[in-house]
């Protein structure tokens, strides 16, 4: 690895890092705005010029998103005058038809334009002509376009031409009159053009979703997961007085890279629209009524015990759930063989949608759940088929079934299965067929109120954060089971996400050597404690 200094700092830095990759090991940043690391490099903006020893003593101006790291010795220099007075120059030449609208414009606060314009721009403008005014474009279902703001950088056509591989974007027109726009006919729809809003280093793109919301910096950013699918991006999400404003991609090279798609980044407005189940409730006289906390759990007892004792312990099953945690799932395990004894343990699994591949490999995934693999491997279960096989052979007499899914829906044998149950309860979060069908209801937590790991399809074990508590009287779902389970006489163990995964690591198959620690930031894969790799690393 070549060593090089960089502002008079030495870094030894991987050969073939940009100039501006190289820096940022150093801690220095190298104003850009063309540069993206997850797009192909275009040279385009040169703000990111800096200076370069081209032969001994001899200083020349190279991109840094272009120019390499390729020998030990080299050196640059990012803050001399010469570069200063380049980035001066290039900033004068963008805000010559940029309006001044940082006041209103959706980007303040995070717009490279703003921020270098603070550090490198001229407090006074030359520039005595009219500013040119291009249109504002509705560029697709998700997107508008600011023309006025954009410093045609290009990184939003290279996004479609590249990762999504849909090619909706290009330039119209030349010179000063050059403008962004969609070909005709051909709207910006890809599955990931939310995306472009991200990438767009000023306020040119942006997302009718986030159009005239609260400033920024008003907001408490949760680095979670997408529930949206099996692939598990990686998110920031951005909540004010309990309610999401707006969810983005983080990166995770392992698996989002720096994307998401339109379905993971707006599909939080199912969750705040749904009708949820905000209390627990009981069926009295044929209809479900509010009742209290403890009158439910007393009901979940005394149906189950009624049970148990009339037909034995094979007389109750419990379903998991994909869109709960793996620490719930494994707690649910336990209620069921310590609490209620028995071994019909099924898994609720949900008809698949539609996958999708993008031109770099981004993957949208026909698995609509975000854990099907966590549940399926801390409940030894794959579906529910055993349940309603037992239920239909008379053995199984009461469920213990959990939803947490906005779009659940039951087939009609299960339907109908479930109909012929003396006990059902359910723990869920909205008004389902499934809580239609209950004996007693426990209103649990969805995605955005609890904590937690969850395992994506490719066995990736990755943090969930909470951003508020559940609404009502509605309690997170481990908190539920661990009551379930005192109810009828049987402690848990610890309630923590983070103990409980200590407890996943020293107890279920491939999860060894896991916890809340090793998972970090950008999770940790399964397997990573089997005794083959351990002895191999
Ligand atoms: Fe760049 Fe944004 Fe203009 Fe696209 S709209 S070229 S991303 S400034
Ligand atoms: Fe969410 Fe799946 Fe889309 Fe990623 S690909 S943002 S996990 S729905
Ligand atoms: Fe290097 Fe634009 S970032 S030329």
């Amino acid at each position: 690895m070549p060593t090089i200094k960089i502002d008079e700092k030495e870094v030894t830095v991987d050969a073939g890092l940009t100039l501006i990759q190289a820096a940022a090991t150093a801690g220095i940043d190298i104003p850009h705005f063309c540069y993206h690391p997850g797009l192909p490099i275009d040279g385009n903006c040169r703000m990111c010029l800096v200076e370069m020893e081209i032969r001994p003593g001899v200083f020349g101006l190279v991109a840094g998103c272009v120019q390499t790291v390729t020998k030990d010795g080299m050196q640059i220099r990012t803050n001399t005058p010469t570069v200063l007075k380049n980035r001066e120059g290039v900033m004068e030449f963008f805000l010559i038809n940029h309006p001044l609208d940082c006041p209103w414009c959706d980007q303040a606060g995070e717009c490279r334009l703003q921020d270098y314009s603070f550090e490198h721009g001229r407090a006074d403008s030359r520039f005595v002509e009219t500013k040119r005014v291009p249109p504002k474009k509705d560029l697709g279902p998700h997107i508008l376009l600011y023309s006025t703001r954009c410093i045609l950088c290009t990184r939003c056509i290279r996004f479609c031409d590249e990762i999504a591989g849909t090619s909706e974007l290009g330039i119209v027109h030349m010179g000063s009159h050059s403008e962004i726009d969609t070909f005709p006919g051909q709207p910006l729809d890809n599955k990931l053009s939310g995306n472009v809003a991200d990438i767009c280093p000023v306020g040119a793109l942006v997302t009718k979703d986030f159009l005239y919301k609260p400033r920024i910096w008003h907001y408490t950013t949760v680095r979670t997961i997408c529930t949206g699918c099996s692939t598990g991006c990686n998110t920031m999400m951005e909540v004010m007085h309990q309610k999401i404003y707006r969810i983005r991609p983080r990166e995770n090279m392992e698996v989002n890279q720096y994307w998401m798609c339109d379905d993971g980044r707006f599909g939080y407005h199912a969750l705040q629209e749904a009708e949820r189940v905000k209390v627990p409730m009981k069926r009295v006289n044929g209809t479900l009524q509010a009742t209290t906390w403890k009158e439910a759990l007393q009901a979940v007892s005394d149906g189950f015990s009624r049970l148990i004792g009339e037909t034995g312990q094979s007389a109750v099953g419990v379903v998991g759930s994909a869109q709960w945690t793996n620490e719930e799932n494994f707690l649910l395990s336990k209620l069921a063989r310590e609490a209620f004894k028995t071994s019909h343990i099924g898994l609720y699994v949900k008809p698949p949608g539609e996958g999708w591949v993008s031109k770099s490999g981004f993957r949208i995934e026909a698995d609509k759940t975000p854990n099907a693999r966590g549940a399926r491997e801390m409940l030894g279960a794959a579906d529910m088929r055993g349940i309603v096989d037992g239920i239909n052979a008379g053995t199984i007499k009461g469920l213990y079934i959990v939803g947490g899914d906005l779009g659940l829906v039951l087939s009609a044998a299960e339907k109908e299965a479930l109909g012929k149950l003396e006990c059902l309860v359910v723990q869920d979060i909205v008004h389902s067929e499934l809580v239609d069908l209950a004996h007693v209801v426990l209103a649990g937590a969805s995605w955005a109120e609890k904590d937690g790991t969850m395992t994506n399809v490719n066995g990736r074990v990755q943090r969930l954060r909470r951003a508020f508590p559940p609404p009502g009287e509605a309690r997170t779902d481990g908190e539920i089971i661990r009551q379930v389970g005192k109810q009828c006489g049987v402690d848990l163990g610890p309630g923590a996400p983070a103990e409980i995964m200590n407890e996943i690591a020293r107890t279920v198959e491939g999860y060894a050597g896991l916890s809340y620690s090793v998972i970090g930031e950008q999770g940790a894969m399964t397997g990573i404690g089997q005794p083959s790799e351990a002895a191999g690393g």
